[in-house]
């Protein structure tokens, strides 16, 4: 969701930001513009892609070695050349970019109207920045004490760049509730919604805390002060991830290069946590947190889209394994229906950017209750992390196409060594058991190995059923979240209807539906409680339905009913859910190819979803 870039140093501002806004093009946004300030501030913007902005300004001179761009994921008013940002003030004399939203922007905005401003734009960007220009020109202040003040007088959320024609020497920047990060280079500042623009720059980045001014001056040091104007030290981190896994390497799609990615990134999330010969599980983020948990009434597993699905994979690792009772909730339902939390709750917050709205607003629901809150988080140092007590991240490495896949199998790999950990302490398993579960987790990601080497029985398929209106996935117990799982992969890219259900649940509503035009993709492996599962698979074919069945290797029973099979290696049964979403994935990515989707930025999503 919308993308923020800024730059101040000695180097030409424009390739920067452009570039920047290029690889935040993955957040999902529908306008894009930038400001550049030479001798004037001039402001360009378009409706559509940051190469339709490209475009628009090639063959300009652009001189400037300060500027901001952005990119805009419309809220308030349509997606438009107007409503872009950069906004100017009234004066054009200072330019902004905005992340979030300004909840009581329609109170400034009609006493500004009062005050004689008048508005181009339906945003509340547009307030925002001429109540900076009104309380800088009342006041008398400085621009970022106007800043401030101005921040002080609204409700809501933002990241905010200001840049202003009477100061070529400084950019303003702030955040409350919405991700902003500076990058300090040798003798240049970089400013972005995410580090992904900043890496190839500098490694060394401070993350702004809520309600933090930032005062970026030219080859001086950065300055940072709280809304209620207390001096803070900035406090810089280091950068892990490396260019190298911000580009496609070869792949046509983000997405492809994701899924490939999955064996590496499995081995990556387990690596110093499972030592499986010695009977070792051990998540250093949570370790002093261990107690609590298995002391917890319950665990409320929060969190949304398809980290919602990992969680829900999560209730059964932890009730299965550990016996501790747990409730998975999406974080926008959570947060506003009064929930019953205390301090003998346990809530683990799952989330790929670290970042959604909601998730966070969960967070600080519960904490206010006084539970205790962990995190699985993919993006180190993003907002959740830092709003929790604790965590485990899941170095799956960044995940740049909008359809979340390695970081799934890569969240579901901490749930399930968390699990193991907690049965171990409990001892609510057997020490064979936990011994032989260790093992087969750890030769896991061979087994991812193997099956993404073939993918032509899924490409077959994709090509059989590129062009169905609707389908239908279905599993029960650990691979019910598979199937919603599927059907959401599906739908994000592809644009294809499609629903995941409890295969048993089935006869209650979605049997309906079957014909012989409805594709059913049952995961359908050789463990639990397969007979049921085939006897679902029997009704569907009764029907006529067409059945796409994800069976173990060897599997004959249902090789015989089905319409067409895909084929994973033999595993334990709680680790099954990792390598049957694999195939789906890529099921997904080939339908949505052949229907000339674009896969890495799926229509109307964000891949960040920093509003609520
Ligand atoms: C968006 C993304 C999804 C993601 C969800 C939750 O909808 O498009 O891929 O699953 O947000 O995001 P999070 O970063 O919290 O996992």
């Amino acid at each position: 969701m919308c993308g923020i870039v800024a730059y101040i140093g000695p180097k030409q501002a424009y390739p920067i930001l452009i570039k920047g806004l290029q690889r935040l093009e993955y957040r999902g946004y529908d306008s894009a513009g930038v400001a550049l300030l030479n001798d004037e501030l001039r402001l360009f913007k378009t409706k559509g892609k940051v190469s339709k902005l490209k475009e628009f300004l090639n063959g300009q001179h652009l001189p400037g070695t300060i500027g901001i761009a952005h990119t805009r994921w419309a809220t308030h008013g349509e997606p438009n050349q107007i409503n872009a940002h950069p906004h100017f003030s009234q004066s054009k004399s200072l330019a902004i970019i905005h992340n979030g939203i300004i909840e009581n922007y329609a109170l400034i905005k009609e006493e500004l109207i009062k005050r004689g401003y008048k508005f181009e734009s339906d945003t509340d960007t547009e307030v925002l920045v001429n109540l900076i220009e009104d309380i800088r020109n009342n006041e008398g202040v400085l621009l970022d004490e106007a800043v401030r003040l101005a921040l002080n007088q609204v409700v809501g959320a933002y990241a905010i760049v200001v840049l202003s024609k009477d100061h070529p020497n400084t950019l303003i920047a702030a955040r409350k509730g919405s991700p902003l990060v500076i990058g300090i280079g040798k003798d240049d500042y970089h400013v972005a919604s995410d580090a992904t623009p900043i890496i190839e720059y500098t490694k060394d980045v401070v993350y702004l805390e809520d309600e933090e001014v930032a005062i970026i001056t030219r080859n001086q040091e950065l300055k940072i002060k709280s809304i209620k104007n207390k001096d803070k030290t900035p406090y810089i981190q280091q950068l892990e991830w490396n260019l190298a896994e911000l580009e496609k390497g070869g792949y046509e799609h983000f997405m492809l290069k994701e899924i490939n990615e999955q064996a590496r990134s499995i081995r990556d999330s387990m690596r110093g946590r499972l030592k499986a010969r010695e009977g070792i599980v051990a998540l250093g983020g949570v370790k002093e947190y261990e107690q609590k948990i298995l002391k917890a009434n319950r665990i409320i597993i929060v969190a949304c889209g398809t980290s919602w699905h990992a969680g829900l994979v999560g209730e059964y690792l932890f009730e299965d394994l550990a016996r501790i009772p747990v409730e998975v909730e999406y974080a926008s339902e959570f947060r506003y229906r009064n929930p019953i939390i205390n301090e003998n709750d346990v809530i683990i917050a799952i989330s790929q950017s670290g970042e959604t709205a909601d998730t966070l607003a969960a967070i600080e629901l519960a904490k206010k209750k006084g539970a205790t809150i962990l995190g699985i988080c993919n993006v180190v140092g993003s907002s959740i992390p830092r709003a929790t007590h604790a965590g485990s991240y899941t170095h799956a490495g960044p995940e740049i196409g909008v359809a979340s896949t390695k970081a799934f199998t890569a969240q579901v790999t901490i749930l399930t060594l968390m699990a193991l950990r907690m049965a171990q302490m409990k001892g609510t398993i057997p020490r064979t058991r936990f011994m032989h579960l260790l093992h087969s987790l750890d030769i896991l990601p061979d087994k991812v190995e193997e099956m993404l080497e073939d993918d032509s029985v899924v490409r077959l398929i994709a090509e059989e059923f590129k062009d169905a209106g609707n389908f239908l996935y279905l599993g029960r117990g650990y691979n019910f979240p598979v199937a919603l799982e599927g059907a959401l992969k599906l739908k994000e890219i592809s644009y294809i209807h499609a629903e995941g259900y409890p295969a048993a649940e089935m006869k209650h509503g979605p049997i309906a539906l079957i014909d012989e035009n409805m594709p059913v993709v049952v995961i359908s492996p050789y463990v639990g409680i397969y007979d049921k599962v085939v006897s679902n698979i029997r009704e569907v074919k009764a029907r006529n339905g067409k059945v796409i069945a994800i069976v173990t290797k060897g599997d004959t029973t249902v090789k015989d009913i089905a319409d067409y099979v895909i084929e994973i290696p033999k595993t334990e049964e709680i680790l099954v859910p990792i390598l049957a979403t694999i195939p789906l994935q890529k099921l997904a990515y080939y339908i949505a190819i052949l229907r000339g989707c674009n896969v890495d930025q799926p229509r109307n999503l964000a891949k960040s979803v920093t509003v609520e």
